[in-house]
Formats: C-alpha cells, structure tokens, sequence
C-alpha cells in the first residue's frame, strides 16, 4: 500500500510534499529529522529499563518548579519586564545568532531524552514508546526553526520585526514536544518568552526548559513559570507587554483568552474530533493496525487522535476487519508506564465528566464492540472501548472526549462519510484508507481538515514534512502551522524597508 503525507501548506496550497531538501527544492536545507531510539537493539533495551526503573521515584523538575512559583502581582510585573528586555535584546540579534543559540538547544535536548521520557512517564502516564518520539519532535523544532530564523534575515527589501514577548502555554498531553515548539518557535523569531507549563505537566515543561538554559538560552530571555492562582493567568495574558501568545489547548480556552482581551494576538492549536475513514479498496489490515495506533496511542489523549473511524460500504459487513480491531484493542497491554510491557498507560486523571460518559454510557443504537473496563482504584486506568451503531448527529459523533474511546460509524459511500467528518465543528486531523485515486482526489477536494494523512495513522505529525494545525475550532486566532516554514511569521511582523514601496 503506498503510504503517503499529505498536508494543507501553510499558504494555503495542498499536495503531496516532495522529499524535504532535495537539492533544488525550495527551502532546501541540511536539516534532517532526529531519530528515534530503535528498542531492537540490546544496548537500547538497557537504556530503557534504566529510565523505566527511575520513574516510580523520579524527582525529575520538582526543584525548578519550585524556583519558578509565582505568588503575587508584583513579581509577575518583574518577570515580564525581565522577558520583555531580555526579547527587545535577543530580537536585535542577526537570524544567524539566534539560529546558533537554537541548534545548541537542539544538542541539549536530545542529550537529555533520558530525563524528558522518565519525567514525562513520571508525571503523566506516557509511555517510552510515546515519550521517546516526543523527544524527537522536540529536537526537530530547534533545528528547524534554527534555520527558518536565518531565513528571515535574507528577504530582499523588508525586515522582520519580531514580538518583544510571547507567552506559551502548552498542554499537558504533549509537555515536552508542543511546548518545545512555541518556547523554539519565539525564539528564533527574535522573542523573549514567558513559558507557563499545563499545571498536570509542570516538571516536564521544567526539564524541558532546563536543557534549554544549560545549552545557553538565558534565563531573562525564556522565564518558566509557576502561576499560584488563575487571577495572575489571567493579569499576564491580559498584559499590554504581552504581544504574542501561543496556546495548544481547548477551543473554550482560547475563547477565555481572547475574553481578557480583544485584540489578543493569538496562535492558538485548539480541540479536535477527528475520524479516519476505510473504504472497501483500503489495505484492510493496514487500516485496522492504523485505527487502532491513533485511537489508543497515549490513551487517545491527543487533540490528533482518532476517536471515529468511519466504514463505507461493505467494510461496514467486514468480519475480519472488525474482528481484527477487536482483537488488536483487547490484546493491548494496559498498565503503568514504569512496566517495560506497557503499551497503552493511564489516562492523566481519574476519567470524570464527558469522557467518564464516554466510556460508561452507550447512546441510543449503539453497543460495545469492546466495552472499557477501569482497572484500577484510581479510576485513571481503563481498557480502550470501541462502540459500534454511533448515529450522525449523535452525542458521541460530535464530542470530543480525549481518552481511549473509539465509535464505529456506518455510511453508504464516501461522500455520505466525508459529511459525518465535515459536520464536527472542529478540523484538525482526518485519515483516509484507500488505494484508489479517485476516492483520494474526491476526499482531498471536501474533508474540511488542517491535516490530512493518507494509508497512514493520523497522529504523530513530522516536523517539516507533516506541518501542523487545525481547520475551524481547531484554530483559532492568526498563524501558520507549526513545524512548517512560515510559523515564525506569525511572531512578528514585516516592514518594508525605506526606499521601497
Ligand atoms: N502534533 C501531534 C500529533 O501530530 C499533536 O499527533
């Protein structure tokens, strides 16, 4: 089966991406995407169960944390000052200087996966096998904003004036990679930054931030903070200093921002209900294996995660497909990230709210195929569920649920299964299984999502070859997408330089 990425360009064009560098092409660069750690190799395996072995006592962050508390408004009036003139002097630096610092930091991190997969396992359930891509895609964005931050110094005849200060506020699911990316992001763009980590993923936003300090990013430049109350959020995302900021998170949190305030420069990667779609030419077992990945990598807690698949036609009556997914779900491993044979660890928190009815309350017409099982006091440990009959328009067809719950879908033909996607109010990622071009070029021309990927799982985006961000309410505010040439773009702006017009 061919096993293509496609992505929307950040300008808007769409197509298949061409190998990334290939001499001739435009933006051709020496960057390269780091590798992950191949556990096939003895050496390898050890490492791993050295890191697995620290987890359950790890410390990893607690003390910069603490360091990093803010208590009152004054000190966070301190702090912004400090990053806002640590920005306006950074921004004065050639791209050529910032993009040294950025590759440092590159070095740094990936010198420090260890720390980051245990403290990431520590902190949030996540597994090695998720956490060590992470760390990867962490490492990309320092190279390859390193390089996007020279690109803005050799525009002919108009000059780059970058945001003094940008805030990120990262989410817990991805603390190391998606906060990584904004912290990277405005830094190369020329920005001083204040990082506030999600509260249920503080010590790896901290140990992120660590390596970053130890490879030379000053500590008035990139200031990690620990917010003691919502008031102060709100006081530093309101602040009139503040002239960026970048949020992965809720749909409902970017709407809170923007209530702060109005004119709030935001980038902002917000929620997502994505499916992937199976028609009958699919590579069947090639699709049950990526349905399954994308349902249930990380416990489903990513905003990419696939929480529909959509059968068209006769896959709908496919015994052997639905019996692989069932059989694939029920064998998978579920347990603590410190356990070496762990494949799908805890959610982050004891499943409350829309996701516990998620995986406790069928809909109407709707029955397990796979029924979730907590499996543990806690309640932050469940077996992943699949339910069959989900209904258009259903409660489960629209919501978003981030946990490992997948829903079946029925739909006559494509274009019936291309509405069901199309009909979530939210864009972010969306899968099709198929080996037949015209089905392709139909669903490319009317899926209403940012990121497209075709005989392939719909989680895991690749830095420069999969750039990253959402369609509808899965974005909101200005910008491009991350891991993609123009995002530093979006971290300043553009002024003609005189004698030009
Ligand atoms: N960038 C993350 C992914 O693609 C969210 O899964």
């Amino acid at each position: 089966a061919a096993v293509l990425g496609l992505t929307r360009g950040s300008l808007g064009s769409f197509g298949l991406l061409t190998a990334p560098g290939a001499p001739g092409a435009p933006g051709a660069s020496s960057f390269h995407n780091e590798p992950d750690t191949d556990p096939s190799l003895p050496a390898n395996r050890a490492w791993g169960r050295r890191i697995l072995n620290q987890v359950e006592t790890s410390r990893l962050g607690l003390d910069t944390i603490a360091a990093a508390r803010v208590s009152d408004a004054a000190q966070l009036e301190r702090l912004i000052e400090t990053a806002a003139a640590g920005g306006a002097a950074w921004g004065q630096r050639p791209g050529a200087e910032r993009a040294a610092v950025l590759h440092r930091a590159g070095l740094a991190l990936a010198a420090n996966r260890d720390r980051l997969i245990e403290v990431m396992a520590a902190e949030t359930g996540k597994t090695i096998a998720e956490g060590d891509p992470e760390v990867s895609e962490a490492v990309d964005f320092a190279h390859y904003y390193a390089e996007r931050a020279r690109d803005l110094d050799s525009v002919q005849g108009a000059t780059f004036v970058p945001s003094k200060l940008t805030v990120v506020t990262p989410p817990w699911n991805f603390p190391v990679a998606i906060s990584a990316g904004g912290v990277l992001a405005a830094l190369a763009a020329g920005s001083g930054v204040i990082v506030k980590p999600a509260k249920l993923a503080q010590r790896s936003g901290a140990v992120m931030v660590e390596a970053l300090w130890e490879a030379g990013v000053p500590r008035d430049l990139l200031v990690l903070v620990d917010l003691a109350d919502r008031e102060l959020g709100t006081r530093l995302i309101s602040h009139p200093a503040v002239d960026r900021v970048i949020l992965t998170g809720a749909y409902e949190t970017a709407q809170l921002f923007r209530s702060f305030r109005e004119d709030l420069p935001l980038l902002a990667e917000t929620s997502g209900k994505n499916a992937i779609i199976v028609t009958p030419s699919a590579d069947l077992d090639l699709a049950a294996a990526d349905v399954i990945k994308s349902a249930f990598g990380h416990a489903g807690q990513k905003c990419s995660a696939a929480s529909l698949v959509i059968l068209v036609g006769s896959v709908a009556k496919s015994e052997r497909f639905l019996s692989q997914l069932t059989d694939a779900a029920t064998s998978l491993r579920v347990g603590r990230p410190s356990d070496p044979v762990t494949q799908m660890g805890p959610i982050i928190e004891p499943a409350e709210g829309k996701l516990l009815h998620a995986l406790t309350t069928l809909g109407v017409g709707e029955q397990w195929l796979v029924e979730p099982k907590q499996l543990d006091e806690s309640g932050a440990l469940w077996s992943p569920g699949i339910r069959t009959g989900v209904a258009p328009g259903s409660y489960f067809h629209l919501t978003e649920f981030f946990g490992p719950v997948l829903g079946v879908m029925h739909a006559r033909n494509l274009a019936e299964a291309i509405r069901f996607q199309n009909a979530v109010d939210y864009g972010l990622t969306s899968g099709l299984h198929s080996l037949d071009s015209a089905e392709l070029a139909e669903w490319v021309d009317t899926i209403e999502a940012g990121n497209l990927y075709v005989n392939r799982g719909i989680t895991g985006a690749v830095v420069q070859r999969q750039p990253f961000g959402g369609w509808k309410r899965s974005a909101v505010g200005a910008g491009t997408k991350a891991g993609g040439p123009n995002y530093l773009h979006g971290l300043g702006s553009w002024v003609t330089d005189p004698g030009r017009n």
